[in-house]
Formats: C-alpha cells, sequence, structure tokens
C-alpha cells in the first residue's frame, strides 16, 4: 500500500481514455444509453458522474473505507447521514459539535420524530448512560472546535459494537491525513471538504466515506433519492486541492506550533488551546489515535471588547467563518462560527466572548506574528 502523500497525487490517476492526468470536468447531466433500461455505467448525474466518482473514489481511498459520497456541503453531507435514521430513533451526540451539525439535528430532523441528545464525550460512562433502547447511533466530532477537545474514537466505536449502535464521526479538523476513524472502528466519517480537503476557500463540499457495503447501499439511496450531490466543477476543485493536502498541512502544523508557543508567551493572552501542548489535557489520547495536532490554536484573551478589537485591528489575518485553507483565518467563535449555539452550551464548551479561534495558514510564520502582534497593541 502507497504512502499517503503519495496517494494524494497518484490515488485517483487521470482519464483512461485521454491520457489526461487530470480528472476532466464532466460537465453534464445525462448520458447515451446503449439499451433501454440499461443497469450500470452512467445514466444521469445525480446518481453519478464520472469527475464526482473519481473524487468519492479518492476519498475513500485516503480514509481507508470502500465508498465515499460527495455533496453540495458538509452540512448536506451530514444531512445525508442522518436520512439513514427515522421517526422514533434516538441519537447521542457530542455536546461539542460544530453548531450547524446541532442546528439541523435540533430543529430539522426534530421535526420528523428523531430526537438527539447531547453528552460530553469525553467521558465514555455519560454516553453508557444516555443510551435508550431507541438509541441507534453516536455521533463524534474530535478534536473539537474551538477548544480541541478530544474524544478517545475507539473506545467510544468499541462502546457502540458492543450496543448495537451506529458510530459517526466528523473528521473535518484532521482530514485524512492526520486521523482515519474508519481504521479505529468508526462506521461512518464525514468531513466538511469545505475546509482542509478543498483548502482554498473557493468551494463549498462535504464528503461520507464508509466501508461496510450495506451502509454503502443505503447512503447512495439516500444521495440519489435527496439529490444534495456536488457538481462536476466543485469536485474537480476537491480532486485538485487533494493533491497538496499533504504539504499544505505539514507547512500549516509547523506554523500553529510557532503561533501556539509565540501566543503562550504572551502577556495579553490568558489561556492558549493547541494540541501540540503536552500539558493540553487530550494530547497524549490525540497522540494514540492522530498523527499530528493540526493547523488551529485558539486562545482567551479574558476581555471580550479586547478579542473584537484584535480582530477589528488584523490586516494579513482574514477575519471569517471557515478554516483549512491557504490563508490564516481568524474568528470569534461565540457570535460566528458558534452563533447559533444555545448560551448554556458555548459556555460548556469553554465558549466565552473573549475566545479567539486562529485556522494557521501557509504564510511565513512571523508574518502572521507580526500581523498579531500590531493588532493585540493597544
Ligand atoms: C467540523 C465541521 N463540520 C461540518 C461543517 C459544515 O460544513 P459546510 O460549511 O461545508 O456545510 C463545518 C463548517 O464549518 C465544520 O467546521
Amino acid at each position: 500500500m502507497m504512502r499517503l502523500e503519495t496517494l494524494f497525487v497518484h490515488g485517483a490517476e487521470g482519464d483512461p481514455a485521454t491520457g489526461a492526468v487530470s480528472i476532466p470536468i464532466y460537465q453534464v447531466s445525462t448520458f447515451r444509453q446503449h439499451t433501454v433500461g440499461q443497469q450500470g455505467g452512467y445514466q444521469y448525474s445525480r446518481g453519478n458522474n464520472p469527475t464526482r466518482h473519481a473524487l468519492e473514489e479518492q476519498m475513500a481511498l485516503l480514509e481507508g473505507g470502500s465508498r465515499g459520497f460527495a455533496f453540495g456541503s458538509g452540512v448536506a453531507a451530514l444531512t445525508a447521514v442522518f436520512h439513514l435514521f427515522r421517526a422514533g430513533d434516538h441519537i447521542i451526540a457530542s455536546r461539542n459539535l460544530y453548531g450547524g451539525t446541532s442546528r439541523v439535528l435540533d430543529k430539522v430532523f426534530s421535526r420528523f420524530g428523531i430526537a438527539v441528545e447531547y453528552v460530553e464525550f469525553c467521558n465514555l460512562r455519560d454516553i453508557e448512560a444516555a443510551i435508550k433502547p431507541n438509541t441507534k447511533a453516536l455521533v463524534m466530532e474530535t478534536p473539537s472546535n474551538p477548544t480541541l477537545m478530544v474524544t478517545d474514537i475507539r473506545a467510544v466505536a468499541a462502546l457502540a459494537k458492543e450496543r448495537g449502535l451506529l458510530t459517526i464521526a466528523d473528521n473535518t479538523f484532521m482530514s485524512p491525513y492526520l486521523q482515519r476513524p474508519l481504521e479505529l472502528g468508526v462506521d461512518i466519517v464525514v468531513h466538511s471538504a469545505t475546509k482542509f480537503i478543498g483548502g482554498h476557500s473557493d468551494v463549498l463540499a462535504g464528503v461520507v466515506v464508509v466501508k461496510a457495503a450495506k451502509l454503502a447501499e443505503e447512503l447512495h439511496f439516500v444521495q440519489n433519492s435527496t439529490g444534495g450531490v456536488l457538481g462536476p466543477f466543485d469536485s474537480w476543485l476537491l480532486l485538485r486541492g487533494l493533491k497538496t493536502l499533504g504539504i499544505r498541512l505539514d507547512r500549516q502544523s509547523q506554523n500553529a506550533r510557532e503561533l501556539a508557543s509565540w501566543l503562550r508567551a504572551r502577556p495579553e493572552v490568558e489561556k492558549v488551546y493547541y494540541l501540540g501542548f503536552e500539558d493540553h489535557p487530550g494530547h497524549q489520547l490525540h497522540r494514540s489515535q492522530a498523527s499530528g495536532a493540526g493547523n488551529v490554536v485558539s486562545f482567551d484573551v479574558g476581555d471580550g471588547d479586547f478579542a473584537r478589537s484584535i480582530l477589528a485591528k488584523v490586516k494579513l489575518s482574514v477575519l471569517g467563518d471557515s478554516l483549512g485553507g491557504v490563508e490564516t483565518l481568524v474568528n470569534l467563535p461565540d457570535v460566528m462560527s458558534h452563533g447559533s449555539v444555545p448560551a448554556e452550551r458555548k459556555l460548556q464548551m469553554g465558549i466565552t466572548p473573549s475566545l479567539i479561534r486562529l485556522s494557521v495558514g501557509i504564510e511565513h510564520p512571523a508574518d502572521i506574528i507580526a500581523d498579531l502582534e500590531q493588532a493585540m497593541k493597544l
């Protein structure tokens, strides 16, 4: 088996028909059929499209799954996964999920009789205590956004197997380069491919990868029936983004380490959340299930007005809602990425009005530091 760095470049080889090294963009909705009622092959792009298929295969390969499914956004990918459940089902989810994930569960799927309960996933006993006869799945996101709490993927997957539940892991923050939950026993991996997979802040996309054939069949049925598929051009952008995922993340991770150490030494900063610090509470566990600390660094400056003034003064870093792009992005989770999360849950997650999240880019680290330094000047 080739290493991931090689698979990023050679996993999705080009076009067998022409030898083109870049997979062509099959910008097409329908395909000529050879017989009435043709089975197999390509028929209609909602069901299958060659460019999307190449991306789905590449993502399945990178995550160690059997099949991938690409959608028009990360939330659309999660929505497809939640369509595997039915009225009367109960889902246990981590308290530290991305706000949009809990919003779709609480405000949309609840209308269809699917109940969700949030518990602290760092504590296995809390998960176990929440399991009911109608519980069907455990939903985790590790490390969590933005305070980087770590869930024991192997332990949650083992508990789920024992109790006959499905496990769903949002792997957006790590990408398959740093963490592969299917190899740790998880059933379904989801990505907001808008982030590291695309990597250039130019495409909105989501991907689901599974191993079991039955789940793959069900997900393909949902994907074709509900129709939130990724278009050919956006699929191509992700295939292109994937080629440099390894080198981008290497550089971003290296920069994040420098930024985190610099922030920790600043008198204005009360607390720094960074998985690479040995005294981060999830450091050891994270190391046991992932191969790097990633590029996210969050820091608390203790005063909401000060945090806002920093964000108003940054010039190089982009004040924005996303992460994982080549440019450094800064965000105030309290009102931005987690604005839709109820206040009480935000506080439980450590999201104060003075917490700033950085998604460190590939710029020269000295320039990112200089930018933050000038923004912190009173
Ligand atoms: C961890 C995580 N999951 C899912 C999503 C949703 O993805 P998208 O914005 O592509 O719909 C996001 C977006 O910020 C995210 O950070």
